[in-house]
């Protein structure tokens, strides 16, 4: 059974992959420091899957520790790598913070399975686009100045790839996934997004306040060139995302897949911001106590992905729509509240 590492997975969407990769038929080995999840994610995921997938608490930057992993787990064929800082506000405020974890982390894994023959699924983001150009942004719409540091490293990540294929010193295929904006929660609602603090995030805040750990929610602008005047993102259920990770591993494994490509994940629709809080309204039944008010410096007014290419070359599309997405994440936070970690 072909073993894939996962670093960050017990994250929101690494946790979710490491469902999808069992569910198709791989042996995923969990490798996480616990400084944005909850080590009892592992026990949420052995009641899904019946079983306790393998997890090291390791700190990607300590050179030491990631060679000791490799004396551990000498024998993988895939990575697929999410440990990362993600908050764009946070990394604002401490670059240094941001650059030193996220680019340690990815060069010490890089170098420590160089010589070996591994299928890499790095995870990035359409924070690469910035305010596109063009919508449905492409895989190949210029890359923008990005607007934080975290957009940055994911930017900075992906060229760091692609020149280290282009060395051809190594036996890496990679390909980048370039996510829209995850949401929603497996369907057990055992496992989904769990903010620290809080919610940056659009829809973790809405059912923050629909089950009454927030007083309302703001609407950060209505004023936008847009038909409601809200921002428009791509939404994409998690697991949806989740299973383009397996698709990517599957594209790699094929002879015919050398190098290094890059795919959108996401629905290639457009979703605002109010149409979100009626799609929340409408498949829970819940009313939610939301206010407009002034734009979030820092926001694209509207962003979603042209998914052609993954479509035809990934051989993945998405399957769960909007209304699923709001369900399944309500499901989870009324999970959370009756059973905290
Ligand atoms: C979505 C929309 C807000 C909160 C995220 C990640 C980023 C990247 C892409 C992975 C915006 C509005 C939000 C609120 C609101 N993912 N909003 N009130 O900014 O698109 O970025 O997805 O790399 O890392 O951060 O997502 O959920 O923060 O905001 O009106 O209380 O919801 O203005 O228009 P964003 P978000």
């Amino acid at each position: 059974m072909a073993k894939i590492l996962v670093t960050g997975g017990l994250g929101f969407i690494g946790s979710h992959t490491v469902v999808e990769l069992i569910n198709a038929g791989y042996e995923p080995v969990i490798v996480d420091d616990l400084s944005n999840s909850n080590v009892k994610i592992l026990d949420q995921l052995t009641k899904i899957l019946g079983r306790k997938p393998i997890f090291h608490q390791l700190d990607l930057c300590d050179e030491a520790g990631v060679k000791q992993l490799l004396s551990a787990e000498p024998d993988i064929d895939g990575i697929i790598h999410f440990a990362a800082f993600k908050a764009v506000g946070e990394s604002v405020e401490f670059p240094l913070k941001y650059y030193r974890n996220n680019f340690y982390s990815l060069i010490n894994l890089l170098n420590t399975y160089y010589s070996k023959p591994v299928n890499f699924v790095f995870s990035s983001s359409c924070t690469v686009y910035g305010q596109p150009d063009q919508l449905p942004v492409t895989e190949n719409a210029s890359v923008k100045p990005a607007e934080s540091p975290y957009g940055n490293t994911k930017q900075i990540a992906e060229e760091i790839l692609k020149d280290m294929i282009a060395s051809g010193g190594s036996r890496y295929k990679v390909i980048a996934l370039r996510y829209f904006n995850p949401v929603g929660a497996h369907e057990s609602a055992l496992i989904g997004e769990l903010p620290v603090g809080v919610p940056q995030n659009l829809v973790p805040f809405v059912t923050q306040t629909a089950i009454g750990k927030r007083e309302k929610i703001t609407v950060f602008g209505n004023d936008y060139h847009t038909p409601d005047g809200s921002c428009i993102r791509d939404y994409i259920h998690v697991v949806d995302l989740a299973k383009a990770h397996v698709a990517a591993l599957k594209l790699m494994e094929q002879e015919s897949f050398t190098g290094y490509d890059v795919f959108n994940i996401g629905t290639g629709k457009g979703t605002s911001v109010l149409e979100i809080i009626d799609a929340f309204e409408r498949s829970t039944g819940e009313k939610l106590n939301f206010v407009i008010g002034p734009r979030r410096p820092g926001d694209v007014e509207q962003v979603w992905g042209d998914v052609t290419k993954s479509t035809n070359v990934l051989g993945w599309k998405t399957e769960l729509d909007i209304d699923t997405m709001m369900a399944s994440a309500w499901a989870w936070e009324k999970y959370i509240a009756n059973n905290p970690l």
